[in-house]
């Protein structure tokens, strides 16, 4: 408890899955929140349960491709909370799939925004407000797909998702003289819509299942604990890392 007491934070992707529960998490240790998707009416619905367990959250929807929206999501933090120290920039997409020669130019461009421009404008606004409070973290929701496996017709997810890592390194490079810690989360499959959309047979869900040495997917409140770690002080000499957190999936070949 109380791990985020006094800090402010960003989580992009509130409305659901990951960044939902993550966003519960940081509440409940003590951090006032700014949460961010493009639904509306899931960020309201976080707010009021973030109310209702005595957290201070406020959202603002909007579109993470847009840089203006990044810099409105740092503005409200400080103008709501005074301050940030910790972003989870975490919205992403699976984007357009399907046979890789077939991926349309607007799908590609796409994934790759929502995906990577998304964080790499997020921290752009996030480091110098950071970097007032003397550090701070900053996380991206990679994955250990385009990392440690890789699965046909995934060309633009697997591209973008591992790019945030060269990403993580560049940036926790250059600002580590600053005290602002960057990292990369690497989950496994975890049961979030995202991963129903794209399992959607119980054979398919077997096949994921099995591909882990923990035979199971995580749920979204297991990786929201492994960012909690790398948001608060217990990482603090943690840095540009890819953190996997993928119940074995890396090391499993049965
Ligand atoms: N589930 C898995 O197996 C798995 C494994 C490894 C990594 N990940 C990564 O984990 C992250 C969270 O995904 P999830 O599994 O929690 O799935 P999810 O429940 O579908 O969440 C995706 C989130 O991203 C937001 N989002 C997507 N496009 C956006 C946009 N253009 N602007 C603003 N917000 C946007 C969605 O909100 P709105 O729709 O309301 O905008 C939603 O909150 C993603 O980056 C994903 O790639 C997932």
């Amino acid at each position: 408890m109380n791990r985020l007491n006094g800090k402010v934070a960003i989580v992009t992707g509130a409305s659901s899955g990951i960044g939902r529960a993550t966003a519960k998490l940081f509440a409940s240790e003590g951090a006032k929140l700014v949460v961010a998707a493009r639904r509306q009416a899931e960020l309201d619905s976080l707010v009021a349960e973030i109310a209702a367990a005595g957290g201070a959250a406020v959202a603002l929807a909007g579109d993470v491709r847009s840089e203006d929206y990044a810099k409105a999501l740092v503005g409200l933090a400080v103008a709501r909370f005074g301050k940030l120290d910790i972003a989870f920039n975490n919205a992403g997409t699976l984007g357009e799939g399907g046979a890789s020669t077939q991926v349309s130019e607007q799908g590609w461009n796409d994934t790759l925004a929502t995906n990577l421009n998304s964080a790499f404008f997020g921290a752009k606004h996030q480091i110098p407000e950071i970097g007032k409070q003397g550090g701070g973290s900053i996380i991206f929701t990679s994955t250990f797909v385009g990392y440690s496996f890789a699965f046909p017709g995934t060309a633009a997810y697997a591209a973008s998702k591992s790019a945030l890592i060269g990403l993580t390194q560049a940036l926790a490079a250059e600002f580590g003289p600053r005290g602002v810690r960057v990292n990369a989360i690497l989950p496994g499959a975890v049961d979030t819509a995202m991963y129903r959309d794209m399992n959607d047979t119980a054979e398919s869900q077997s096949f994921v299942t099995g591909l882990h040495a923990l035979k199971r997917v995580a749920t979204p409140e297991e990786i929201a604990r492994s960012v909690l770690y790398l948001a608060s002080d217990d990482s603090s000499f943690v840095t540009g890392t890819a953190a996997l957190v993928d119940g074995g999936a890396s090391i499993t070949r049965s």
